[in-house]
Protein backbone atom coordinates (compact mmCIF):
# COMPACT_ATOMS: atom_id res chain seq x y z
CA UNK A 1 0.00 0.00 0.00
CA UNK A 2 1.41 3.20 -0.61
CA UNK A 3 0.80 5.17 2.87
CA UNK A 4 -0.83 8.71 3.16
CA UNK A 5 0.14 8.38 6.58
CA UNK A 6 3.04 10.42 7.99
CA UNK A 7 5.74 7.56 7.66
CA UNK A 8 8.25 6.41 10.23
CA UNK A 9 10.74 3.60 10.98
CA UNK A 10 8.91 2.91 13.66
CA UNK A 11 5.67 3.43 15.56
CA UNK A 12 5.66 2.68 18.80
CA UNK A 13 1.78 2.70 20.43
CA UNK A 14 2.26 3.24 24.61
CA UNK A 15 4.95 5.33 26.63
CA UNK A 16 5.76 3.26 29.07
CA UNK A 17 9.36 1.69 29.70
CA UNK A 18 8.76 -1.10 27.16
CA UNK A 19 7.42 2.13 24.30
CA UNK A 20 9.70 4.58 25.55
CA UNK A 21 13.04 2.47 25.93
CA UNK A 22 11.70 1.50 21.96
CA UNK A 23 12.12 4.90 21.32
CA UNK A 24 14.75 6.41 23.22
CA UNK A 25 17.32 3.31 22.01
CA UNK A 26 15.77 3.44 18.31
CA UNK A 27 15.90 7.36 18.10
CA UNK A 28 19.97 6.69 19.47
CA UNK A 29 20.71 4.07 15.91
CA UNK A 30 19.26 6.32 13.81
CA UNK A 31 15.77 5.19 13.56
CA UNK A 32 12.47 8.12 12.77
CA UNK A 33 10.28 7.18 15.34
CA UNK A 34 6.76 8.12 16.42
CA UNK A 35 6.07 7.49 20.23
CA UNK A 36 1.68 7.75 20.77
CA UNK A 37 0.91 8.10 24.37
CA UNK A 38 -2.95 8.62 25.53
CA UNK A 39 -1.82 9.13 28.99
CA UNK A 40 1.07 10.76 30.57
CA UNK A 41 4.29 10.13 29.41
CA UNK A 42 6.42 7.54 31.75
CA UNK A 43 3.43 4.86 31.48
CA UNK A 44 2.29 2.95 34.49
CA UNK A 45 6.08 2.84 36.33
CA UNK A 46 6.70 6.61 36.34
CA UNK A 47 2.93 7.66 36.97
CA UNK A 48 0.73 4.63 38.94
CA UNK A 49 3.68 2.13 39.75
CA UNK A 50 7.42 1.83 40.72
CA UNK A 51 8.86 5.59 41.07
CA UNK A 52 5.39 6.59 43.37
CA UNK A 53 5.51 3.46 45.13
CA UNK A 54 9.28 3.58 45.92
CA UNK A 55 9.25 6.98 46.85
CA UNK A 56 6.27 6.21 49.54
CA UNK A 57 8.76 3.07 50.56
CA UNK A 58 11.47 5.49 50.96
CA UNK A 59 8.99 7.90 53.21
CA UNK A 60 8.20 4.72 55.31
CA UNK A 61 12.07 4.19 55.84
CA UNK A 62 12.77 7.59 57.06
CA UNK A 63 10.00 6.94 59.08
CA UNK A 64 11.21 4.10 60.77
CA UNK A 65 15.06 5.93 60.99
CA UNK A 66 13.56 8.44 62.70
CA UNK A 67 11.45 6.37 65.15
CA UNK A 68 14.53 4.28 65.46
CA UNK A 69 16.85 7.52 66.04
CA UNK A 70 17.44 6.40 70.46
CA UNK A 71 19.37 3.26 69.33
CA UNK A 72 21.99 5.59 67.99
CA UNK A 73 21.93 7.97 70.90
CA UNK A 74 19.76 10.76 68.67
CA UNK A 75 16.82 12.37 70.52
CA UNK A 76 13.75 12.93 68.95
CA UNK A 77 10.15 13.20 69.78
CA UNK A 78 7.40 11.03 68.06
CA UNK A 79 7.47 11.59 64.61
CA UNK A 80 4.31 11.98 62.98
CA UNK A 81 3.37 11.97 59.36
CA UNK A 82 1.84 14.96 57.40
CA UNK A 83 0.35 13.52 54.05
CA UNK A 84 -0.44 16.47 51.84
CA UNK A 85 3.56 16.89 52.09
CA UNK A 86 4.47 13.38 51.37
CA UNK A 87 2.20 13.26 48.36
CA UNK A 88 3.45 16.44 47.31
CA UNK A 89 7.50 15.34 47.52
CA UNK A 90 5.97 11.86 45.59
CA UNK A 91 4.41 13.92 43.21
CA UNK A 92 7.16 15.96 42.53
CA UNK A 93 9.51 13.23 41.76
CA UNK A 94 6.94 11.46 39.28
CA UNK A 95 6.66 15.04 37.87
CA UNK A 96 10.30 15.53 37.50
CA UNK A 97 11.03 12.38 35.39
CA UNK A 98 8.04 12.23 33.72
CA UNK A 99 9.60 15.75 32.39
CA UNK A 100 13.06 14.99 31.90
CA UNK A 101 11.51 11.85 29.85
CA UNK A 102 9.73 14.21 28.05
CA UNK A 103 12.47 16.80 27.04
CA UNK A 104 15.01 13.43 26.19
CA UNK A 105 12.64 12.21 23.36
CA UNK A 106 12.81 16.00 22.04
CA UNK A 107 16.36 16.19 21.97
CA UNK A 108 16.45 12.51 20.47
CA UNK A 109 13.67 14.07 18.04
CA UNK A 110 11.29 11.32 18.51
CA UNK A 111 7.59 12.26 17.42
CA UNK A 112 5.16 11.90 20.47
CA UNK A 113 1.53 12.31 19.72
CA UNK A 114 -1.09 12.53 22.22
CA UNK A 115 -3.94 10.35 21.72
CA UNK A 116 -5.17 6.49 21.90
CA UNK A 117 -3.36 4.15 19.24
CA UNK A 118 -5.04 2.04 17.43
CA UNK A 119 -3.32 -0.73 14.62
CA UNK A 120 -4.86 -1.79 12.06
CA UNK A 121 -3.64 -3.51 8.26
CA UNK A 122 -1.01 -2.63 6.47
CA UNK A 123 1.21 -1.18 9.28
CA UNK A 124 -1.10 1.88 9.60
CA UNK A 125 -1.54 3.39 13.04
CA UNK A 126 -4.75 5.96 13.75
CA UNK A 127 -4.40 8.27 16.39
CA UNK A 128 -7.37 10.20 17.79
CA UNK A 129 -8.56 10.89 20.80
CA UNK A 130 -6.57 13.59 22.46
CA UNK A 131 -3.56 16.38 21.48
CA UNK A 132 -3.12 15.49 19.08
CA UNK A 133 -6.27 15.53 16.81
CA UNK A 134 -7.03 12.64 14.05
CA UNK A 135 -3.94 11.85 12.18
CA UNK A 136 -3.24 7.99 10.66
CA UNK A 137 0.82 7.16 11.00
CA UNK A 138 2.59 4.27 8.82
CA UNK A 139 5.26 2.47 10.62
CA UNK A 140 7.71 0.08 8.79
CA UNK A 141 7.83 -1.08 11.83
CA UNK A 142 5.02 -1.03 14.78
CA UNK A 143 5.87 -2.00 18.41
CA UNK A 144 2.58 -1.99 20.70
CA UNK A 145 3.52 -1.41 24.18
CA UNK A 146 0.03 -0.31 25.90
CA UNK A 147 0.80 -2.13 29.14
CA UNK A 148 -1.45 -3.69 32.15
CA UNK A 149 -3.70 -2.48 34.17
CA UNK A 150 -4.45 -3.39 38.13
CA UNK A 151 -6.66 -6.96 38.02
CA UNK A 152 -10.09 -6.43 40.30
CA UNK A 153 -11.65 -9.78 41.59
CA UNK A 154 -15.19 -10.63 41.67
CA UNK A 155 -17.14 -9.31 44.86
CA UNK A 156 -14.78 -6.77 44.87
CA UNK A 157 -15.58 -3.55 43.27
CA UNK A 158 -13.09 -1.06 42.68
CA UNK A 159 -15.07 2.19 43.88
CA UNK A 160 -11.25 4.45 45.19
CA UNK A 161 -13.31 4.84 48.78
CA UNK A 162 -13.47 1.35 50.70
CA UNK A 163 -11.81 -0.46 47.28
CA UNK A 164 -8.86 0.38 45.92
CA UNK A 165 -6.11 -0.89 43.53
CA UNK A 166 -2.75 0.61 43.72
CA UNK A 167 -4.25 2.89 41.06
CA UNK A 168 -5.78 4.54 43.89
CA UNK A 169 -4.01 3.84 46.69
CA UNK A 170 -0.89 5.23 45.54
CA UNK A 171 -3.01 9.08 45.88
CA UNK A 172 -4.48 8.07 49.35
CA UNK A 173 -4.63 10.77 51.99
CA UNK A 174 -4.65 10.07 55.07
CA UNK A 175 -3.64 6.41 55.13
CA UNK A 176 -6.71 4.33 56.51
CA UNK A 177 -6.17 3.12 60.26
CA UNK A 178 -6.84 -0.35 59.38
CA UNK A 179 -6.66 -2.30 55.98
CA UNK A 180 -6.91 -5.40 54.40
CA UNK A 181 -4.12 -6.39 51.48
CA UNK A 182 -5.48 -8.91 49.03
CA UNK A 183 -2.84 -11.06 47.60
CA UNK A 184 0.73 -11.09 48.42
CA UNK A 185 2.42 -10.42 46.03
CA UNK A 186 5.10 -7.96 45.12
CA UNK A 187 2.75 -5.19 45.34
CA UNK A 188 0.63 -6.54 47.83
CA UNK A 189 3.64 -6.82 50.20
CA UNK A 190 5.41 -3.29 49.34
CA UNK A 191 2.02 -1.91 50.10
CA UNK A 192 1.35 -3.83 53.48
CA UNK A 193 5.06 -2.73 54.45
CA UNK A 194 4.68 0.94 53.86
CA UNK A 195 1.48 1.22 55.32
CA UNK A 196 2.49 -0.25 58.51
CA UNK A 197 5.32 1.85 58.58
CA UNK A 198 3.20 4.96 58.46
CA UNK A 199 0.86 3.86 61.24
CA UNK A 200 -2.02 1.05 59.29
CA UNK A 201 -3.01 -2.06 60.90
CA UNK A 202 -2.53 -4.27 58.18
CA UNK A 203 -3.51 -7.70 57.25
CA UNK A 204 -2.42 -9.64 53.98
CA UNK A 205 -4.84 -12.41 52.46
CA UNK A 206 -2.97 -14.57 50.40
CA UNK A 207 -4.63 -17.35 48.39
CA UNK A 208 -1.37 -19.56 47.73
CA UNK A 209 0.13 -20.95 51.00
CA UNK A 210 3.24 -18.76 50.51
CA UNK A 211 3.35 -14.94 50.16
CA UNK A 212 6.32 -12.97 47.39
CA UNK A 213 5.82 -16.10 44.61
CA UNK A 214 9.35 -17.74 42.94
CA UNK A 215 11.13 -16.26 46.32
CA UNK A 216 12.84 -18.72 47.93
CA UNK A 217 11.37 -20.14 50.94
CA UNK A 218 14.09 -19.55 53.44
CA UNK A 219 13.83 -15.51 52.27
CA UNK A 220 10.00 -15.35 52.54
CA UNK A 221 10.31 -16.76 55.90
CA UNK A 222 12.34 -13.99 57.30
CA UNK A 223 9.91 -11.43 55.12
CA UNK A 224 7.32 -13.09 57.45
CA UNK A 225 8.75 -12.47 60.48
CA UNK A 226 10.13 -9.08 59.91
CA UNK A 227 6.30 -8.12 59.21
CA UNK A 228 5.05 -10.00 61.65
CA UNK A 229 7.53 -8.01 64.24
CA UNK A 230 5.83 -4.37 62.72
CA UNK A 231 2.06 -5.95 63.64
CA UNK A 232 1.40 -7.04 59.78
CA UNK A 233 -1.41 -10.23 60.09
CA UNK A 234 0.08 -12.57 56.99
CA UNK A 235 -2.83 -15.40 56.38
CA UNK A 236 -2.02 -17.48 53.99
CA UNK A 237 -3.56 -20.31 51.94
CA UNK A 238 -7.18 -17.84 52.55
CA UNK A 239 -9.85 -17.11 49.77
CA UNK A 240 -11.32 -14.11 50.08
CA UNK A 241 -15.24 -14.32 49.21
CA UNK A 242 -16.53 -10.32 49.37
CA UNK A 243 -17.09 -7.89 51.28
CA UNK A 244 -20.05 -6.00 53.49
CA UNK A 245 -19.86 -1.78 53.77
CA UNK A 246 -20.18 -1.72 57.72
CA UNK A 247 -23.02 1.29 58.67
CA UNK A 248 -20.66 3.87 59.45
CA UNK A 249 -17.21 3.31 58.59
CA UNK A 250 -15.20 1.00 56.54
CA UNK A 251 -15.66 -2.47 55.07
CA UNK A 252 -16.12 -6.27 56.25
CA UNK A 253 -14.63 -8.95 54.51
CA UNK A 254 -15.27 -12.54 54.38
CA UNK A 255 -12.67 -15.07 53.66
CA UNK A 256 -11.79 -18.44 54.53
CA UNK A 257 -13.82 -20.86 56.17
CA UNK A 258 -16.85 -18.24 57.39
CA UNK A 259 -13.86 -15.57 58.85
CA UNK A 260 -14.35 -11.94 58.79
CA UNK A 261 -12.08 -9.08 58.92
CA UNK A 262 -13.40 -5.25 59.73
CA UNK A 263 -11.19 -2.57 57.78
CA UNK A 264 -11.27 1.18 57.16
CA UNK A 265 -10.02 -0.34 53.21
CA UNK A 266 -9.50 -3.30 51.20
CA UNK A 267 -6.84 -2.71 48.61
CA UNK A 268 -6.57 -5.14 45.74
CA UNK A 269 -3.47 -6.47 44.74
CA UNK A 270 -3.89 -9.51 42.41
CA UNK A 271 -1.62 -9.01 39.70
CA UNK A 272 -2.41 -6.66 36.27
CA UNK A 273 -3.74 -7.91 33.25
CA UNK A 274 -2.65 -6.68 29.81
CA UNK A 275 -4.52 -3.77 28.91
CA UNK A 276 -5.25 -4.10 24.27
CA UNK A 277 -8.61 -2.69 24.21
CA UNK A 278 -9.45 -0.81 21.09
CA UNK A 279 -5.47 -1.21 20.10
CA UNK A 280 -6.07 -4.13 17.76
CA UNK A 281 -8.50 -3.15 14.70
CA UNK A 282 -9.38 -6.29 12.30
CA UNK A 283 -7.16 -7.25 9.92
CA UNK A 284 -3.87 -8.18 11.21
CA UNK A 285 -2.16 -11.17 11.91
CA UNK A 286 -1.97 -10.33 15.35
CA UNK A 287 -2.79 -12.88 18.16
CA UNK A 288 -4.12 -12.45 21.25
CA UNK A 289 -4.22 -15.90 23.99
CA UNK A 290 -7.29 -16.55 26.09
CA UNK A 291 -5.66 -14.36 29.23
CA UNK A 292 -5.43 -11.24 26.62
CA UNK A 293 -1.86 -11.52 26.29
CA UNK A 294 -0.15 -10.65 23.17
CA UNK A 295 1.55 -13.37 21.15
CA UNK A 296 5.40 -13.20 20.17
CA UNK A 297 7.91 -15.04 19.84
CA UNK A 298 11.42 -15.11 21.48
CA UNK A 299 12.28 -12.01 20.41
CA UNK A 300 8.77 -10.14 20.72
CA UNK A 301 7.70 -10.61 17.14
CA UNK A 302 4.02 -11.10 16.13
CA UNK A 303 2.38 -13.03 13.52
CA UNK A 304 2.01 -9.84 11.64
CA UNK A 305 5.74 -9.11 10.04
CA UNK A 306 7.58 -6.35 11.51
CA UNK A 307 4.97 -5.86 14.14
CA UNK A 308 6.38 -6.14 17.60
CA UNK A 309 5.01 -6.28 21.42
CA UNK A 310 6.95 -5.63 24.34
CA UNK A 311 6.35 -4.66 28.07
CA UNK A 312 3.37 -5.97 30.19
CA UNK A 313 1.12 -6.74 27.35
CA UNK A 314 2.99 -9.84 26.48
CA UNK A 315 3.07 -12.85 28.98
CA UNK A 316 6.65 -12.02 30.53
CA UNK A 317 7.14 -10.97 33.69
CA UNK A 318 5.71 -7.52 34.77
CA UNK A 319 8.71 -5.77 35.12
CA UNK A 320 9.79 -2.22 33.95
CA UNK A 321 13.06 -3.63 33.47
CA UNK A 322 12.32 -6.45 31.40
CA UNK A 323 10.25 -3.74 29.08
CA UNK A 324 13.14 -1.61 28.64
CA UNK A 325 15.55 -4.84 27.41
CA UNK A 326 12.50 -6.02 24.95
CA UNK A 327 12.61 -2.59 23.39
CA UNK A 328 16.30 -2.56 23.30
CA UNK A 329 16.16 -6.50 21.73
CA UNK A 330 13.50 -5.38 19.01
CA UNK A 331 15.16 -2.39 17.91
CA UNK A 332 18.05 -4.43 17.19
CA UNK A 333 16.22 -6.91 15.40
CA UNK A 334 14.51 -4.38 13.01
CA UNK A 335 18.33 -3.06 12.48
CA UNK A 336 18.74 -6.82 11.42
CA UNK A 337 21.40 -7.32 13.93
CA UNK A 338 20.24 -10.46 14.91
CA UNK A 339 19.55 -9.95 19.43
CA UNK A 340 19.55 -13.13 21.61
CA UNK A 341 16.25 -13.14 22.77
CA UNK A 342 15.63 -12.02 26.87
CA UNK A 343 16.64 -15.05 29.14
CA UNK A 344 13.37 -14.96 31.13
CA UNK A 345 14.19 -17.81 33.70
CA UNK A 346 17.24 -15.39 34.98
CA UNK A 347 16.01 -11.85 35.22
CA UNK A 348 16.75 -9.49 38.46
CA UNK A 349 13.52 -9.59 40.72
CA UNK A 350 13.60 -6.47 43.29
CA UNK A 351 10.86 -6.22 45.79
CA UNK A 352 11.02 -3.02 48.02
CA UNK A 353 9.67 -3.41 51.00
CA UNK A 354 11.10 -3.62 54.28
CA UNK A 355 12.81 -5.70 54.52
CA UNK A 356 14.13 -6.01 51.08
CA UNK A 357 14.05 -8.58 48.66
CA UNK A 358 16.09 -9.36 45.81
CA UNK A 359 16.69 -12.09 43.29
CA UNK A 360 18.10 -14.07 39.64
CA UNK A 361 18.06 -17.47 38.98
CA UNK A 362 16.46 -20.55 40.93
CA UNK A 363 15.28 -21.33 44.26
CA UNK A 364 16.54 -24.23 46.19
CA UNK A 365 12.80 -25.71 46.09
CA UNK A 366 12.96 -24.55 42.20
CA UNK A 367 15.73 -26.05 41.43
CA UNK A 368 15.32 -29.62 43.17
CA UNK A 369 11.65 -29.76 41.58
CA UNK A 370 13.90 -29.21 38.86
CA UNK A 371 15.94 -32.76 40.02
CA UNK A 372 19.50 -30.30 39.83
CA UNK A 373 21.64 -31.58 42.16
CA UNK A 374 22.37 -28.26 44.48
CA UNK A 375 24.79 -26.78 46.61
CA UNK A 376 23.35 -23.92 49.00
CA UNK A 377 24.76 -21.49 51.71
CA UNK A 378 23.47 -19.35 53.36
CA UNK A 379 24.34 -16.77 55.53
CA UNK A 380 23.50 -13.62 57.82
CA UNK A 381 24.19 -10.15 57.76
CA UNK A 382 23.96 -10.54 61.60
CA UNK A 383 28.02 -11.45 60.80
CA UNK A 384 28.14 -8.53 58.90
CA UNK A 385 30.21 -4.96 60.01
CA UNK A 386 27.96 -2.46 57.55
CA UNK A 387 24.55 -4.12 58.48
CA UNK A 388 25.33 -4.12 62.40
CA UNK A 389 26.12 -0.21 61.90
CA UNK A 390 23.32 0.86 60.03
CA UNK A 391 21.07 -1.41 62.36
CA UNK A 392 19.87 -3.68 59.84
CA UNK A 393 21.13 -7.25 61.01
CA UNK A 394 18.11 -9.09 60.15
CA UNK A 395 18.78 -10.82 56.50
CA UNK A 396 20.16 -13.11 54.76
CA UNK A 397 22.30 -14.09 51.28
CA UNK A 398 21.93 -17.45 49.89
CA UNK A 399 23.21 -18.65 46.88
CA UNK A 400 22.43 -22.08 45.25
CA UNK A 401 24.83 -23.96 43.11
CA UNK A 402 24.77 -26.44 40.39
CA UNK A 403 26.50 -29.70 41.97
CA UNK A 404 29.45 -30.51 39.68
CA UNK A 405 30.35 -34.24 38.87
CA UNK A 406 32.68 -34.33 41.73
CA UNK A 407 29.61 -33.46 43.74
CA UNK A 408 31.81 -29.61 44.71
CA UNK A 409 29.92 -26.33 43.91
CA UNK A 410 29.96 -26.05 40.63
CA UNK A 411 27.67 -23.21 38.35
CA UNK A 412 25.80 -20.41 40.67
CA UNK A 413 21.91 -20.79 39.24
CA UNK A 414 20.86 -18.57 42.14
CA UNK A 415 21.35 -15.98 44.27
CA UNK A 416 18.68 -14.48 46.81
CA UNK A 417 18.63 -11.85 49.39
CA UNK A 418 17.35 -10.30 51.65
CA UNK A 419 17.83 -7.69 53.89
CA UNK A 420 19.32 -3.89 54.09
CA UNK A 421 19.68 -2.45 50.38
CA UNK A 422 19.95 -5.94 48.75
CA UNK A 423 18.13 -4.48 45.91
CA UNK A 424 21.26 -2.48 45.24
CA UNK A 425 23.62 -5.71 45.81
CA UNK A 426 21.50 -7.92 43.56
CA UNK A 427 23.37 -6.77 40.48
CA UNK A 428 26.99 -9.23 40.82
CA UNK A 429 24.42 -11.88 41.57
CA UNK A 430 22.69 -11.34 38.40
CA UNK A 431 25.60 -11.13 36.61
CA UNK A 432 27.47 -14.30 38.16
CA UNK A 433 24.18 -16.30 37.36
CA UNK A 434 23.58 -14.83 33.50
CA UNK A 435 27.32 -15.36 33.08
CA UNK A 436 27.01 -19.05 34.18
CA UNK A 437 30.26 -18.50 36.35
CA UNK A 438 31.24 -21.12 38.98
CA UNK A 439 31.87 -20.40 42.55
CA UNK A 440 35.37 -20.70 42.24
CA UNK A 441 35.73 -17.79 39.62
CA UNK A 442 33.46 -15.57 41.54
CA UNK A 443 35.10 -16.34 44.49
CA UNK A 444 38.37 -14.82 43.59
CA UNK A 445 36.78 -11.30 43.05
CA UNK A 446 37.04 -8.62 46.13
CA UNK A 447 34.49 -6.99 47.83
CA UNK A 448 35.13 -3.55 49.52
CA UNK A 449 35.20 -3.63 53.29
CA UNK A 450 32.86 -2.63 55.09
CA UNK A 451 30.06 -3.13 53.09
CA UNK A 452 27.14 -5.11 52.64
CA UNK A 453 28.15 -6.88 49.73
CA UNK A 454 30.75 -8.73 51.53
CA UNK A 455 28.00 -11.39 52.59
CA UNK A 456 27.50 -12.03 48.82
CA UNK A 457 30.95 -12.71 48.81
CA UNK A 458 31.32 -14.71 51.96
CA UNK A 459 28.23 -16.78 50.83
CA UNK A 460 30.26 -17.93 47.29
CA UNK A 461 33.52 -18.28 49.77
CA UNK A 462 31.55 -20.95 51.72
CA UNK A 463 30.91 -23.08 48.73
CA UNK A 464 34.77 -23.51 47.70
CA UNK A 465 34.82 -25.33 51.09
CA UNK A 466 36.58 -22.59 52.87
CA UNK A 467 35.39 -19.94 54.08
CA UNK A 468 36.11 -16.94 56.17
CA UNK A 469 33.87 -15.50 58.87
CA UNK A 470 30.99 -17.50 57.84
P1 LIG B 1 1.53 -10.95 41.72
O1 LIG B 1 1.01 -11.82 40.66
O2 LIG B 1 2.97 -10.84 41.95
O3 LIG B 1 0.88 -11.36 43.12
C1 LIG B 1 -0.50 -11.43 43.31
C2 LIG B 1 -0.78 -12.35 44.47
O4 LIG B 1 -2.18 -12.34 44.70
C3 LIG B 1 -0.39 -13.80 44.22
O5 LIG B 1 0.40 -14.25 45.28
C4 LIG B 1 -1.73 -14.52 44.15
O6 LIG B 1 -1.68 -15.82 44.66
C5 LIG B 1 -2.61 -13.64 45.02
N1 LIG B 1 -4.03 -13.74 44.74
C6 LIG B 1 -4.62 -13.78 43.51
N2 LIG B 1 -5.96 -13.85 43.66
C7 LIG B 1 -6.22 -13.83 45.00
C8 LIG B 1 -7.38 -13.86 45.79
N3 LIG B 1 -8.59 -13.90 45.21
N4 LIG B 1 -7.28 -13.81 47.13
C9 LIG B 1 -6.06 -13.76 47.71
N5 LIG B 1 -4.91 -13.73 47.03
C10 LIG B 1 -4.99 -13.76 45.68
O7 LIG B 1 0.86 -9.53 41.43
P2 LIG B 1 1.08 -8.11 42.06
O8 LIG B 1 1.77 -8.16 43.36
O9 LIG B 1 -0.24 -7.45 42.01
O10 LIG B 1 2.04 -7.43 41.01
C11 LIG B 1 1.61 -7.30 39.65
C12 LIG B 1 2.80 -7.32 38.73
O11 LIG B 1 3.58 -6.16 38.93
C13 LIG B 1 3.66 -8.53 38.99
O12 LIG B 1 3.97 -9.11 37.76
C14 LIG B 1 4.88 -7.98 39.63
O13 LIG B 1 6.02 -8.65 39.19
C15 LIG B 1 4.91 -6.52 39.18
N6 LIG B 1 5.46 -5.70 40.23
C16 LIG B 1 6.73 -5.83 40.59
C17 LIG B 1 7.26 -5.08 41.58
C18 LIG B 1 8.65 -5.25 41.95
O14 LIG B 1 9.32 -6.05 41.33
N7 LIG B 1 9.16 -4.54 42.95
C19 LIG B 1 6.47 -4.13 42.34
C20 LIG B 1 5.13 -4.10 41.91
C21 LIG B 1 4.67 -4.86 40.89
Amino acid sequence: MVPTAETFDVVVIGGGPGGYATALYGAAAGLKIALIEKGKLGGTCLNLGCIPAKELLETASVFRAVAGAAEFGISTSAPTVDFGAVQARKQQVVEQLVGGLGTLLKRRKVTVYDGFGTLGPDHVVKVSGGASGDVELFGDAVVVATGSVPRTIPGFDVDGRLVVTSDELLSLQPLPATAAVIGGGAIGCEFASMMADLGTKVTVLEALPKILPGCDDDITKIVRRQFSKRDIDVRTGVAVTGHEPRKKKGTTVRFGEGETLDVDLVVVSVGRRPFTEGVLDAGTAVVIDERGFVEVDHLCRTPEPGVYAVGDVIATPALAHIGFIEGITVVKDILGESPVGVDYANVPWCIYCFPEVAFAGMSEQSATAAGIEVKVSAHRYMGNGRALIIGEPDGMVKIIARADAAGNAGQIIGVHMVGPWVTEQLGQGYLAVNWGATVDEVAQFIQPHPTLSELFGESVLALTGRSLHG
